[in-house]
């Protein structure tokens, strides 16, 4: 690397101070492997009521920030922490945006005023780095919340000297997440008007912040290769698909990293035991308290233990769980369900633990211990995924010696080698259609695997030796920062055009 590369790193959610899935263990990780590749990265989140209450330690840097909000001048405080790695987090403290139960909403639905919310953040994280003389050459946007930051470089602050040279780059952790606010919200935003058209912040009338991300960024990622050729179709680009085309040459697929300092079974502080691929007695351990604790009857341990652990939501697959729970509780295996999300799935999970307390336990809400304890105790993963991003439970049960069973699409696809018995090669299971036949299929094949112990203990080493650590995806988030900033400073000493508006063709959506 020439110059020392520095990135601004907006996120919604962070892993251990706020976390609703896996952006937030993504956001608390790879900015750790990019400072040991020598990047200077600083952490943006909002001050949400659990950071608060996190106990984590941490200091004012920064009282009373003025932050323009459609008419208004609001002021916010910015605290500083660190993550595990060592990482400066900046939290953005506003009781009235931030100081709630949930991040984004309850189980009935999203928080009224998000736009205000997270359009405050982004302003904030970039009015900060302004007011501290943080020079970043990158802006590294994640999902909808902080999509404007990329339009405001465009616009707002276009000709303004402080970001010359600050660059952006967009994540797509989910397209299901689009951002959308009412057209008549546009100056909360405090953009333009001239802004809100089709190949602008416009989706069909509304306001998008997903869009606006994939449209002023200089770059755009998605965290696999497989998820970043989905979401050009029609199938899975949830109506950006023609956006996402016209910008392929500037979408990457990098696929995420994990933390095994957090994820690892030989270390694990919430497991009652530990164990390694070499020493494998712990899990066993594992499992029998798992099952004590979630009261699955004792005689399932000689059985195979199914888990799933997931937002309760349509992307993950619950309405075809629920179709197939009853065929799977047939199969004479316990099955244990951690999740947390929309109320009708909460419920419906309920009525289904009832009819099966022996074999079937469901914890409804977010347990980060006990997910950590699921990993382990159980044999097999069970993720029947409309679309997925990447995930990251898979790559965990890997790690932990839990077999993945997920559906052969995004991530899932590029992650999980289907297993071969002849071969003895592949780490899980893999189906493709979502449907309930596809996915017993699968799940039968894998109990049938378990009861053949050689050919279960291979698979398993499989998994526990594949190794998905962040150092080469953060190798490349690098190159492609580097590739933004000289990018910006070509089109400073008029090499290059700027690309965004260059190609954006007249009617696209
Ligand atoms: P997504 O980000 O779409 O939710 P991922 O597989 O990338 O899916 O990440 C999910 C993360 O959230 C994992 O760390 C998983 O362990 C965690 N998780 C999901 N649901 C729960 C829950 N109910 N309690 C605790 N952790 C959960
Ligand atoms: C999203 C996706 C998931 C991905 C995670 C982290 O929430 O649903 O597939 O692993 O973000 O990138």
């Amino acid at each position: 690397m020439s110059k020392s590369l520095r990135v601004w790193f907006l996120a919604p959610e962070v892993a251990p101070f706020a976390k609703t899935g896996g952006l937030a263990d993504v956001a608390g990780s790879l900015p750790g492997a990019l400072m040991k590749l020598g990047v200077d990265v600083r952490v943006a989140l909002p001050m949400y009521r659990m950071v608060r209450e996190g106990n984590f330690a941490m200091h004012e840097v920064f009282p009373g920030l003025e932050v323009p909000l459609g008419d208004e001048t609001l002021q916010c405080d910015v605290l500083e922490t660190t993550t595990d790695h060592g990482v400066p987090v900046y939290l953005f403290d506003r009781e009235d945006l931030f100081d709630r139960p949930d991040l984004y909403g309850t189980p009935e639905g999203d928080y009224s005023d998000n736009l205000e919310r997270f359009t405050f953040f982004t302003r904030a994280a970039l009015l900060l780095a302004k007011k501290t003389g943080f020079h970043f050459d990158v802006v590294h946007c994640h999902d909808w919340q902080t999509g404007l930051a990329p339009a405001y470089l465009k616009t707002l602050y276009r000709d303004d000297p402080f970001f010359s040279q600050a660059g952006s780059v967009f994540t797509i952790h989910n397209m299901g997440y689009q951002g959308l606010f009412p057209a008549e919200k546009l100056s909360t935003c405090g953009l333009p008007a001239s802004e809100f058209h089709p190949e602008g912040l416009e989706y069909w009338g509304n306001i998008s912040l997903l869009k606006a991300g994939l449209v002023y960024a200089d770059a755009i990622t998605t965290v696999s290769p497989r998820y970043s050729q989905e979401i050009q179709t029609p199938e899975f680009g949830m109506g950006m698909d023609a956006i996402l085309r016209n910008r392929s040459d500037d979408l990457h697929g990098i696929i995420n990293g994990v933390d095994y300092h957090t994820w690892n079974p030989a270390t694990d502080p919430h497991l009652p035991a530990h164990y390694s691929v070499r020493h494998m007695d712990g899990k066993k351990a594992c499992k029998a308290a798992l099952a004590h604790e979630m009261g699955v009857d004792h005689q399932f341990l000689a059985r195979p233990l199914l888990a799933v652990i997931s937002r309760l939501t349509v992307q993950k697959g619950h309405d075809l769980l629920l179709e197939i729970v009853p065929d799977v509780a047939r199969l004479d295996v316990g099955l244990v369900i951690l999740g947390a999300g929309e109320q009708k799935y909460q419920q419906a999970l309920g009525f289904l633990g009832q009819e099966h307390p022996e074999r079937l336990a469901i914890r409804v809400g977010f347990d980060e211990p006990l997910a950590h304890r699921i990993m382990a105790g159980a044999d097999m993963l069970l993720a029947p995924s409309r679309y997925e991003p990447c995930g990251l439970t898979q790559i965990y049960a890997l790690k932990y010696g839990t077999v993945p069973i997920v559906r052969a699409v995004g991530g899932f696809d590029d992650t999980i080698q289907q297993f071969d018995p002849s071969s003895g090669q592949g780490t899980g299971f893999k189906f493709l259609e979502h449907e309930p036949g596809a996915v017993l299929d699968r799940i039968k094949e894998a109990i049938q695997t378990y009861y053949n112990k050689a050919a279960w203990q291979k698979l398993v080493k499989n998994g526990m030796r594949a190794d998905f650590s962040w150092s080469e995806s953060a190798r490349e988030y690098v190159a492609l920062y580097e590739e933004v900033r000289q990018r910006r400073e070509n089109s400073h000493t008029g090499f290059a055009q700027d690309r965004v508006s260059s190609r954006y063709e007249r009617g696209v959506r």
